[in-house]
């Protein structure tokens, strides 16, 4: 009887902890779906994105690097209206041609090169999610913040799909204009918005 509990390897106090480790785990593994469904949604889709993609240029907080500085409202005096930032972000300088205005003409820009462009690269959700990102958190525009919960609502609803791509040659000012219009005229946007 001694000889036995000598052998034995686990202390009886660990034994108790060992049984409440698969509660432990399945709560665990359940805190975890939650917080991953919670964090989905084109704007945090679009933070992570923004992370991966386009901090490393532009700054974690938009502050600029060898792209320019996206925070302080610096974005939206560029790009007033969310379509032709779109275009932006999917043609990139190359699509737009050194040497060639981009954005708000009292903006003044002249391409000189370096935006990769995204419209291969991205999906529309992704790439919008992005640009919003940028729209909202450094620009602090409501409005986007609206077109956000418009979009995800539609797409809850199956309304709206933007798993694909957002092709470089069709993808225009009007084309996302329309799009987003659509969205908002969506006879339950009103509930989404307020
Ligand atoms: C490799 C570096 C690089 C990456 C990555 C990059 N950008 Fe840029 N971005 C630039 C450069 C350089 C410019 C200026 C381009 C020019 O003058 O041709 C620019 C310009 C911009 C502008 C216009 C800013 C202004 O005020 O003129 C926006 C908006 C923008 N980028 C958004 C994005 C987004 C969104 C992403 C990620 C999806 C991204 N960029 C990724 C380098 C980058």
């Amino acid at each position: 009887m001694t000889a036995a509990l000598t052998r034995q390897k686990i202390p009886w106090w660990a034994a108790g902890t060992l049984l409440l480790l698969p509660i432990w785990a399945i709560t665990y593994v359940g805190t975890l779906e939650r917080v991953t469904r919670e964090a989905t949604g084109v704007l945090a889709h679009g933070a992570e994105v923004y992370e991966r993609r386009c901090s490393s240029c532009h700054g974690a907080t938009g502050s600029g690097g060898s792209g320019h500085q996206l925070s302080d409202g610096e974005v939206l005096v560029t790009f007033p209206h969310i379509e032709d930032h779109v275009v932006w972000v999917v043609r990139g300088s190359d699509g737009f041609g050194v040497g060639n205005p981009y954005g708000d003409p009292a903006r003044g820009r002249i391409v000189e090169g370096g935006m990769p462009a995204f419209g291969d690269v991205l999906t529309a959700d992704e790439l919008i999610g992005a640009i919003l990102h940028e729209r909202t958190r450094f620009g602090e525009s409501d409005q986007d913040g609206l077109l956000a919960e418009a979009l995800d609502h539609a797409i809850h609803l199956g309304d709206l799909d933007l798993s694909g791509y957002l092709d470089r040659a069709n993808t225009t000012s009007a084309s996302i204009a329309e799009l987003f219009a659509g969205v908002a005229d969506h006879p339950d946007t009103e509930m989404a918005a307020g």
